[in-house]
């Protein structure tokens, strides 16, 4: 088993990474958790494929678990749905040394974190996370939310789990869309901070599905965490250095904003979203020449889309600007010098918009 210590201010948890991990875990959880309450969230789709079974195990080891099963998609993670989490923590009457388990993906670990952190005024927290975008980010580093009609994470906090088990066997049953999906993520933190992973993504392998990479994922989901526990250590609360964990996002997120959040999954839009802020660098000067190129043929290898939908462009520039990292005029994006060595900088938002303008709409 691999073990990544995370240190934040409140909390230090450890990140456990092992291949089937999820057999044993009745039995760890067990030891901590024998004379407490476990709320399992979860959503349709993991609790048939998994949860039921869980859950099960988790009886057989007497703990007590009370299952809070949604319907899968990012259209439940919403105030109402949080609403029937705290009715039923509240109706079987959890307390603060009590427990809650995100089982799932994004959506049930940022919904059930941000229960976990209001309920009480916090309560324990797990992360068991079952897609690889999942493993690789949104269960790391305790940004917990629920979105508003108006937006995406509109109500959230952060939350540091108490611990995340992370088992790469579950991902077996991923489909090829939400496999790409993860990998998007995992090599951005090669492409923000470390070269070798993204050579070693990229190189040594010729297909990238969960059957041809089984063997290397334990290690490449733990090189991915370990550059994002660094990030995360270092600024917590996204003050600064977390901002470099946007990298693709100002652009992918102003994609799924456009595409009202039913068009694009999050990988292919940030993948998008790492080459055009490239080919922009580069064209600013603040890129070295050629990596767009190298950006562009790696995740074309990864399956992930690497133009822009046909949207319109004043669209994209306008969802761009009304983005929640723009502040009164400047925007801080997160760019690379070269693929491994991610750099922050802050452009006024009308040259950055002019210049994403001129490159989009003119190639030039
Ligand atoms: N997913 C970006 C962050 O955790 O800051």
């Amino acid at each position: 088993m691999k073990i990544i210590t995370v240190n934040t201010e409140g909390k230090t948890y450890d990140i456990s990474i092992e291949s089937g991990l999820i057999k044993r875990l009745p039995g760890i959880l067990k030891k901590q958790y024998r004379d407490n309450k476990i709320a399992l969230i979860t959503d349709d789709n993991v609790f048939k494929l998994y949860g039921r079974d869980f859950c099960q195990l988790l009886q057989l080891e007497e703990l007590s678990v009370v299952p809070v099963v949604f319907k899968a998609g990012e259209q439940s993670k919403n105030i109402h749905q949080l609403s029937q989490i705290y009715d039923t923590l509240a109706d079987n009457s959890f307390t603060r040394s009590d427990v809650v388990i995100a089982f799932g993906g994004g959506v049930t670990g940022d919904m059930a974190g941000l229960a976990a952190a209001t309920f009480l005024r916090g309560m324990g927290f797990i992360q068991i996370p079952t897609t690889l975008l999942a493993m690789v980010d949104s269960s790391i580093g305790g940004k917990v939310a629920v979105d508003l009609p108006q937006g995406k994470n509109l109500v959230g906090t952060f939350y540091q789990p108490d611990m995340v088990y992370t088992d790469p066997e579950l991902l077996k049953t991923l489909s090829g869309e939400q496999f790409a999906n993860g990998m998007a993520e995992l090599i951005k933190h090669g492409i923000i901070r470390d070269i070798n992973l993204f050579n070693d993504i990229i190189d040594s392998n010729t297909e990238f599905n969960y059957e041809a990479l089984s063997d290397k994922l334990d290690r490449y989901i733990y090189e991915s965490c370990e550059i994002k526990r660094k990030i995360v250590e270092q600024d917590e609360f996204d003050n600064g250095i977390r901002q470099l964990l946007n990298f693709g996002h100002t652009i992918g997120h102003a994609i799924e904003k456009i595409q009202d959040y039913k068009g694009m999954s999050h990988g292919e839009a940030i993948s998008i979203g790492m080459v055009i802020i490239t080919r922009l660098t580069e064209k600013m000067g603040l890129t070295q020449r050629g990596e767009a190129q190298r950006l562009e043929a790696a995740l074309k290898k990864l399956e992930l889309p690497t133009e822009l939908p046909d949207l319109n462009v004043s669209e994209l520039i306008n969802a761009i600007s009304l983005d929640k990292k723009n502040r009164s005029g400047i925007i801080t994006i997160a760019y690379i010098e070269q693929i491994g060595v991610g750099k922050l900088k802050q452009l006024v938002l009308d040259q950055m918009e002019e210049e994403l303008y001129g490159l989009i709409k003119y190639n030039i």
